[in-house]
Formats: structure tokens, sequence, C-alpha cells
């Protein structure tokens, strides 16, 4: 066993993490405050190639593994979740769902565009009465023949307005219940196919998050993903690695806010010396600084078994079940430990801290990650 990343691992987490400083930070308190969506940053994320991280280098992809993705994610999300969560739906929802399960003439077509980032896609299961209980699918994919006839609703959907490809998961047979759902690859500006208002967020603000309406929607049946019936399957395996990014994303939040809260407190003086030196405060960094160590053992192994080609589900939803926690409680001790300016926008602690929450929510809250550990567990 041994816990050295690779020269090329360390050279990605650099570049990560100057890219974060001098891109990201620059205007990350406005786009939050405006809930301005990462334009510039988001094309330049395409051109280092943080977009289509895994994918192989013929559709347009890095070649990469999940541990460097794992990397790159942690450091984005350390100044801007908003950003990040952007890399994590593209890389390990939409660009590993279509390279993993797609046909060739759909990677062709899709894929390529979207690994070398000149598309943004978006990955939409959830539903205003289907969340934790996505089987309980409410759209309905028609059977028509060549086509499918889409209808229905999907909420909060992340890259909502600025995806060009979105992978929609819908009914065809529901007296089949999961076994009748597919998978399908709709395009942006498809008749029928509206975009709702942005969603007022507590925190990843500048995430842009839209229900998604389909009316009457012609999907060509050479769009479904997989075969007849494949589409429960295809979404849980391919949430299974997403999950695995949003606990680097979770990481990456806790560690930004310990960083800050670390060098504020050797700064900052009360009652004659840095409050650092008062053992209430040295402690909280102590617990802060086990806390994101153990947290990121638990994403890198879980990012390692699938390299390895090892079953991940189980490591996956423990890292992100523990490192979304370990992101709240930090973030929470990273405004104490500012104080009163830890309550301003100035010191980027308060966003932290809002960002972390939505780590316990999104693919799979908390609970769902306890049911899918607990499952494993007692199987
Ligand atoms: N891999 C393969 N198949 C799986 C699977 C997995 N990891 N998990 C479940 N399945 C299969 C089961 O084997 C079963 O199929 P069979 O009957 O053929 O065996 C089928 O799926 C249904 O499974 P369950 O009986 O376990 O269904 P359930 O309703 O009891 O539980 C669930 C399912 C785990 C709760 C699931 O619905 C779930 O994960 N819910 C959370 C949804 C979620 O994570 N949404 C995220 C949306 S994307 C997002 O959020 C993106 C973003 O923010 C950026
Ligand atoms: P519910 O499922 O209604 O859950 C409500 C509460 O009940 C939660 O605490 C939950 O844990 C608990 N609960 C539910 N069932 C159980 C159970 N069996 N046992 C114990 N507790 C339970 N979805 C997408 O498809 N694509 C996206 O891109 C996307 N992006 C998102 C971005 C944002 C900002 C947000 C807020 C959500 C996003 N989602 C996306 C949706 C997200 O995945 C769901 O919100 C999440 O899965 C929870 O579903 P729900 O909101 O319907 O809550």
């Amino acid at each position: 066993m041994h816990f050295e990343l690779s020269e090329e691992q360390q050279m990605i987490r650099q570049a990560a993490r100057d890219f974060a400083q001098n891109e990201l930070k620059p205007g990350v308190i406005e786009r939050d405050e405006h809930q301005k969506f990462p334009a510039a940053q988001v094309k330049s994320m395409g051109e280092l190639g943080f977009l289509g991280m895994m994918v192989d280098p013929k559709y347009n992809g890095g070649g990469m593994d999940t541990v460097s993705y794992t990397l790159v994610m942690e450091e984005l999300s350390k100044i801007d979740a908003s950003a990040s969560v952007v890399v994590s739906v593209n890389n390990s929802l939409v660009c590993y769902g279509l390279e993993k399960y797609g046909t060739e003439a759909q990677k062709e077509k899709y894929l390529k565009p979207l690994a070398s980032g000149e598309q943004i896609g978006a990955f939409c299961l959830s539903e205003p009465e289907a969340g934790s209980d996505a089987t309980s699918q409410h759209t309905t994919a028609e059977d028509k023949g060549d086509y499918y006839l889409l209808n229905g609703t999907k909420n909060w959907i992340t890259n909502g307005s600025t995806a060009s490809t979105y992978l929609v998961i819908a009914q065809t047979h529901p007296e089949l219940k999961h076994k009748g759902i597919n998978a399908f690859i709709v395009e942006k500006g498809t008749p029928g196919f509206t975009i709702g208002p942005k969603e007022n967020k507590l925190g990843i603000r500048g995430s842009d998050t839209h229900s998604l309406m389909f009316n009457d929607v012609k999907v060509p049946k050479e769009n479904r993903i997989g075969e007849d019936g494949f589409g429960f399957k295809f979404a849980m395996k391919t949430l299974e690695g997403g999950r695995i990014g949003i606990a680097a994303q979770a990481l990456g939040i806790a560690a930004g806010a310990y960083e800050l809260a670390l060098a504020y407190a050797k700064e900052r003086k009360a009652f004659g010396k840095p409050i650092a030196d008062h053992q209430a405060i040295a402690f909280k960094l102590a617990d802060m600084a086990t806390q994101i160590e153990a947290a990121r053992l638990l994403v890198y192994k879980a990012a390692w078994m699938k390299d390895q080609g090892l079953p991940y589900t189980l490591e996956g939803s423990m890292a992100k079940l523990f490192a979304s926690k370990v992101a709240m409680d930090v973030t929470v001790e990273a405004v104490q430990i500012h104080g009163g300016y830890g309550f301003v926008k100035e010191y980027h602690v308060e966003r932290l801290m809002r960002d972390a929450k939505i780590t316990q929510i999104y693919e799979g809250t908390s609970e769902i990650q306890k049911l899918v550990i607990s499952r494993s567990v007692l199987s």
C-alpha cells in the first residue's frame, strides 16, 4: 500500500490549484451574489481539459484516471463550487454515461464536443415528485415506432440553461416499473422542450439550476441509450461515479474553508496573542484537519477502486456521506474562527458554508447514501 500521488497527478493538481487561484477566485463573490454562471471560466476549463478528463483521447478526452479527476474537483471546489459542479456533472454523469453505455454514433456526435468542453451537458433524473424516490418517474416516453414522444417535467437540473445535450430519464412501460424506464439524449432547441426560470438558491448560486419542460418532444429512436428498459440502471451506474465527484467537491469545500481559517487564526490577535494560540481555536483546527484527512482518504480510495475496475458503489456512497458532513462541520467552524468577519462575504467562508449544504442533498441525500450503505453491509 502506498499513498503517494504520481508525478502526473501532482502536475494536474497544481494546474487546477493555479487555475482556481488565478481564474476562479477573482469575481467569485460577485458571481455568487448575482447568481452569475461562470461562463468564461467554464470555457477555460474546457481548454485545460477539465471537462472530459477521464474520456478516451479518441473521443477528445484527457484519458486520465479517477484519482486525477478528484484532485481537480478538490482544488476547484476550494474556491468555487459553482464552477466545480459543472466539471462534476459533465465528467462523471454526462461524459461517463455516454462513453460507457452510448453507441459509437452517439459518442461521435455527442460525446466528442462534450469531452472537449466545446459544449456542456446536463443529467436529468429528478422530477417534482421523484427525487430520492427516483424509480417513480412521471415523465413519459411513448414509443411511436421510429421516435419516442417525451412528456413531463424535470426539476433542479444543473447546467439547465447552459447545456446543449441533456440526458433525460423517462418511463416508457409503466407496468414494468423501474424496468420500463429509458434514458435519452435530447438536444437543446428540440421543439416542445422549454427551460424554466433559474432557481434562486442558498448556495452554489453561480450554477444554473432550472426545471425543464417536455411537451410532445420527438426524440429519435437512435437517441435512446442502451437496450429498452435500461434507463434506471443507467442512472444508478452513472450516479455511482458521480457521487465520488461530489464527495471530492465536499472535500474541497472543507479544505478551502480550513486553509482560510488556519491562516486567519495565525494572524488575528486577541488577548495579546494570535487566536491560534488559544487552545479552543487550536483544537478546532486539529479536529478540522483530522476530519478532512479522513474524508480525503475515503474519496481517494473510492476513486482508486473505480480505477482498478473494482466495485465502488459502497465506497462512493461512504465517501459522499462522510465528506459532505465534514464539509458542513468544517465550514461552520471556519466561520466561527473568523468571528464577525466570517459573517461577511469578503472573507469567503460564509459562501463555503452555504455551498457545503448542497453536497448533503444532490446526487443522493445523506439519508439515501445511508440506505445504499446499509443495504450493502447487511447483504
Ligand atoms: N447499480 C445498478 N443497479 C442498481 C443500483 C446500482 N448502483 N442501485 C439500484 N439498482 C437497481 C436494482 O438492482 C433494481 O433493479 P432490479 O430490480 O433489476 O434488481 C433497481 O435498480 C431498483 O433498485 P431498488 O429496488 O434498490 O430501488 P429503491 O427504490 O428501493 O432504491 C435508490 C433506489 C437507491 C433509493 C435510488 O432511487 C436512488 O439512488 N435515489 C437517489 C436519486 C439520486 O441520487 N438522484 C440524483 C440526481 S442527479 C443529481 O443530483 C446531479 C447533481 O445534483 C449535480
Ligand atoms: P426528497 O426525495 O423529497 O427528500 C426529502 C427528505 O426526505 C430528504 O431529507 C431525504 O433524504 C428524505 N428521504 C426521502 N426518502 C427517504 C428514505 N427512503 N429514507 C430516509 N429518508 C428519506 N437532479 C438531477 O436529476 N439532475 C441535476 O443536475 C440536479 N442538480 C441539482 C442541483 C441542485 C442545486 C439541487 C438542489 C438539486 C439537484 N438535483 C438534480 C436534484 C437532487 O438530486 C434532489 O433534490 C435529491 O435527490 C433529493 O430529492 P428531493 O429534493 O425530491 O427530496
